[in-house]
């Protein structure tokens, strides 16, 4: 039986931060961010919360919205981050401890994508007999990992959480294809150390995010596009058969230019990055799930996910919604 989402949480931080908070410390103005990215706000933790906590709060949402049994036949927890609260144990482990699962649990580090990645994961050991459901959660606090005093970084990114639980679902329904990638020769342009001062080409890191914004923007355009369409291909679909788009919330001007590539309406194209800005990990889901929430997604829906970031590193995939399971 083919893989597919039978549950869905989230979770953002309650406290906002304007661009016109932005612009009381930053050279910069909510015009030039608006008119730049399309993000009007974002989420941003507390002091004493990280990962973990976002997590949490992201799998009670999931069970809040469909009760216990949604996590009965876990036996794999995937967190995909790119601000752990810890090289070891991993964060998977203490959500698996957490919620009592008798389950495997691992961190996956794939940039912006890496949600994608573990969907990836997910549905390939259910499909293969290896895992019954698996737990895929996105968390990120970049908040705390972000410079700043660097205002082409700072108004960019956000806090957030989502998680998913991926499992059988009847033939005709769920996961259709995927398309990963990477290209490590434009690892520098999107940088932060964790042990090594520089990259083997020789860049410095430094231990707050590093972004060349035009080289991201330009490779983001490139591989939204290549990749959205080989995944329609794999899926043995064409473009007019997608119901609902939901990029990666990093820039309005990149998710525009894909629309446009993908011949879709607006009212196709989920768009929520005015409220959160760029999520990295958890910017699907909390897109996906604001689209469930809006009666967007219909059965039988086939749905495009994309996303792109540090690595560089691209994800795509097709999916077709299965009615009985949110
Ligand atoms: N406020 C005001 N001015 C600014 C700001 C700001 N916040 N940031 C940069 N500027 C200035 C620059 O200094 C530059 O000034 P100059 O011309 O005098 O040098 C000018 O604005 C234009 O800068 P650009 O970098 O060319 O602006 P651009 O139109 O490319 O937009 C942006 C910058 C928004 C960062 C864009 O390049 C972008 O979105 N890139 C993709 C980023 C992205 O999606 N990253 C995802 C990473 S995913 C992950 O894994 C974390």
């Amino acid at each position: 039986m083919p893989a597919g989402l039978l549950a869905l949480g989230t979770y953002v931080p309650e406290k906002v931060l304007t661009n016109e908070d932005l612009a009381s410390f930053l050279d910069t103005s909510d015009e030039w961010i608006t008119t730049r990215t399309g993000i009007k706000e974002r989420r941003i933790a507390e002091k004493n919360e990280y990962a973990y906590d976002l997590a949490v709060k992201a799998v009670e949402d999931l069970l809040h919205r469909h009760g216990e049994e949604a996590l009965a036949e876990v036996d794999q927890v995937v967190v995909a981050t790119n601000a752990p609260d810890a090289y070891f144990p991993n964060t998977a482990a203490l959500i698996q401890h957490r919620f009592g699962l008798k389950a495997a649990a691992y961190d996956l580090l794939a940039g912006c994508p890496g949600w994608l990645y573990a969907l990836a994961q997910a549905a390939g050991q259910v499909e293969a007999g290896i895992a019954r459901r698996v737990l895929v959660i996105g968390a990120e606090v970049l908040s705390k990992i972000t410079d700043w005093r660097d205002r082409s970084t700072a108004v960019l990114f956000g806090d957030g959480a989502g998680a998913a639980v991926v499992g059988q679902v009847p033939e005709g329904y769920g996961f259709r294809s995927f398309v990963l990638g990477a290209d490590g020769s434009g690892g520098s342009a999107l940088h932060l150390a964790a042990l090594a001062h520089s990259l083997p080409d020789g860049t410095r890191m430094g231990h707050k995010i590093y972004m060349n914004g035009r080289e991201v923007f330009k490779f983001a355009v490139r591989v939204m596009d290549t990749a959205t369409l080989e995944a329609i291909e794999k899926a043995g679909l064409e473009k007019r058969d997608i119901r609902l788009f939901v990029p990666h919330q990093a820039n309005l001007r990149i998710i525009d230019a894909a629309r446009e590539r993908l011949g879709l309406d607006w009212e196709q194209v989920v768009v929520n990055l005015h409220k959160y800005g760029n999520t990295s990990t958890a910017s699907i889901p909390l897109a996906l799930k604001e689209a469930l929430d809006r009666g967007l997604v219909k059965d039988g829906d086939h749905l495009l996910f994309v996303s792109f970031g540090a690595g560089l590193t691209w994800a795509a995939a097709v999916h077709t919604w299965y009615g009985g399971a949110a």
